[in-house]
Order: C-alpha cells, then sequence, then structure tokens
C-alpha cells in the first residue's frame, strides 16, 4: 500500500504520516523539511510532485492524501485582497484538485482502484473569519469535489473521503487562537479543548486504509461538537 501525503513534514500532515507508518503502510511525504519538496502556489508545483512520488513509488500510487494548506488572513481594505485570494486557491484547493485529476487518471489507466482522502475543514460548513473568506471557500470547494470525485468514479473501485477538523493544535491554530483572544475561543468548543493532531490522523488513517467502500462521498467531522451539522 503507497500513500502520497501532501504537507507530512509538520502539524497534522506529521500525525497523518506517523499513523499510517505504524500501519505498516509506506508512505511518500512532501514538505521543505522532509519529504518530496513542491510549493503548491507555483502551477508547477503538483505535477512535479505527482511525477516524482509516481517515481519514487516504482510506478504505482494506492492512496493520495491532500493535507497541505495554508490559512492567511486577507482583509477587505487589502489592495492584494484579489492576489491573496488566489494564492489561497491555488495552494488549497487547485493543487489538491490538480492531484486528484492526476490520481483518478492514474488508476484508471491501471484498472483497479484508489482512494483519495481530503483534509478540508469545519470552515467547509461554518463558514471563517471576515480576514478568512478565501480559507473557508478554498475548503468547501475541497468538500464539494470530493463528494463529485465519489460518485463519478465510485463504480471503478475509485473511492473519496474527506475529513473536517475543528481547531486542532498545530502551528496553524496556534496563530489563529492567539489573534482570537486564546483561551475565550475554546468556549465555543463543547469538548472543552482543540483537538490533537493524532484525532485527525486516526480518522485520515481510517478513511485511507479501511473505510468501508460504501462511505464513499463521507465527510467525518473532527471538532469537538464545535458545529455539528
Ligand atoms: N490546524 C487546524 O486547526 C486546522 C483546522 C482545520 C483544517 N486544517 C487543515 O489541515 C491541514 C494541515 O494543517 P496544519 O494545521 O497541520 O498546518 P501547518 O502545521 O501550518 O502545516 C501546513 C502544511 O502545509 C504545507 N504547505 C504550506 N504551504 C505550502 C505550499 N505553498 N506548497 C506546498 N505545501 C505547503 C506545509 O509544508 P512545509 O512544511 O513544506 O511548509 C505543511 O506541511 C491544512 O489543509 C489545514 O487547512 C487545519
Amino acid at each position: 500500500m503507497t500513500i502520497l501525503l501532501t504537507g507530512s513534514s509538520r502539524g497534522i500532515g506529521a500525525a497523518i504520516h506517523t499513523a499510517l507508518t505504524d500501519a505498516g503502510a509506506s508512505v511518500i511525504g512532501h514538505g521543505t523539511a522532509s519529504g518530496i519538496p513542491a510549493d503548491f502556489s507555483d502551477p508547477a508545483g503538483p505535477t512535479a510532485l505527482w511525477n516524482a512520488a509516481l517515481e519514487q513509488a516504482g510506478g504505482t500510487i494506492d492512496v493520495l492524501i491532500n493535507n497541505a494548506g495554508v490559512f492567511e488572513a486577507a482583509t477587505l481594505g487589502d489592495d492584494d485582497w484579489t492576489a491573496q485570494w488566489e494564492r489561497t486557491m491555488r495552494i488549497n484547493l487547485t493543487a489538491s484538485a490538480e492531484l486528484c485529476r492526476m490520481a483518478v487518471l492514474h488508476w484508471q489507466s491501471r484498472g483497479f482502484g484508489g482512494r483519495i482522502v481530503n483534509i478540508a475543514s469545519r470552515a467547509a460548513y461554518r463558514g471563517d473569519s471576515p480576514a478568512h473568506w478565501h480559507y473557508a471557500a478554498s475548503k468547501a470547494g475541497m468538500v464539494a469535489m470530493t463528494k463529485t470525485i465519489a460518485r463519478g468514479y465510485a463504480r471503478e473501485g475509485i473511492l473519496a473521503f474527506a475529513v473536517c477538523p475543528g481547531f486542532t493544535m498545530t502551528g496553524m491554530a496556534e496563530d489563529y487562537l492567539s489573534s482570537r483572544g486564546g483561551d475565550a475561543l475554546l468556549a465555543d468548543i463543547p469538548l472543552g479543548r482543540v483537538a490533537a493532531p493524532e484525532e485527525i490522523a486516526a480518522a485520515a488513517k481510517f478513511l485511507a486504509l479501511e473505510a468501508p467502500a460504501s462511505m464513499t462521498g463521507s465527510v467525518i467531522d473532527v471538532n469537538g461538537a464545535s458545529y455539528v451539522r
């Protein structure tokens, strides 16, 4: 079982990497600090990553996990608001879409299926702060894309799932919590704490390795009941 995992060098990605490796999977990582480097703000990044990963894998990738992403603020008055919108869309959504496309084509050409796990966000359903229109929209796009892939290719054994984490204690969440009053924000989470990266990793590992095929198209929330739908 060979898995391509984006953004594997830190945060949630590093926890997913550990969970999958502990389960015996062969993981091809991606990132600056470890794995195959590829900058998704560069339109050539996703294809370069896919080709390098395929070569490293010896020609077959069984599972794609799109985890890399950015959470950057863009205030309405910023002159570069549109440039920031496009940057977040490219890194969070377009790069994921291009990797999904290459994975689906790969699985179609080899004649048996594969799995996609997209790490989206609670923001896909709940929305986000006024400085994060782009982030919420990129994650909602990921969820819609996941469902579309699930419906389109299930007959070919190609399955697609999404995970929607709430606040998870990584660099991304620490910045957000401190910019929004720290502990006060925790009052919004019935569980009383943010998620641990290992909790998101448990959901991602389940979907990548164990989830029954009939679950294709589903989205798993991991948010301490801070948003229920
Ligand atoms: N933490 C949360 O509260 C939370 C909540 C909901 C959803 N999520 C989602 O979970 C995923 C992981 O989040 P995290 O909290 O673990 O984030 P993180 O600690 O900030 O790590 C982000 C990851 O994305 C990669 N990345 C960032 N910019 C990139 C670029 N331009 N090109 C390629 N890769 C890039 C980074 O790679 P490098 O190491 O190479 O920089 C890193 O591995 C993201 O998709 C995020 O939206 C997180």
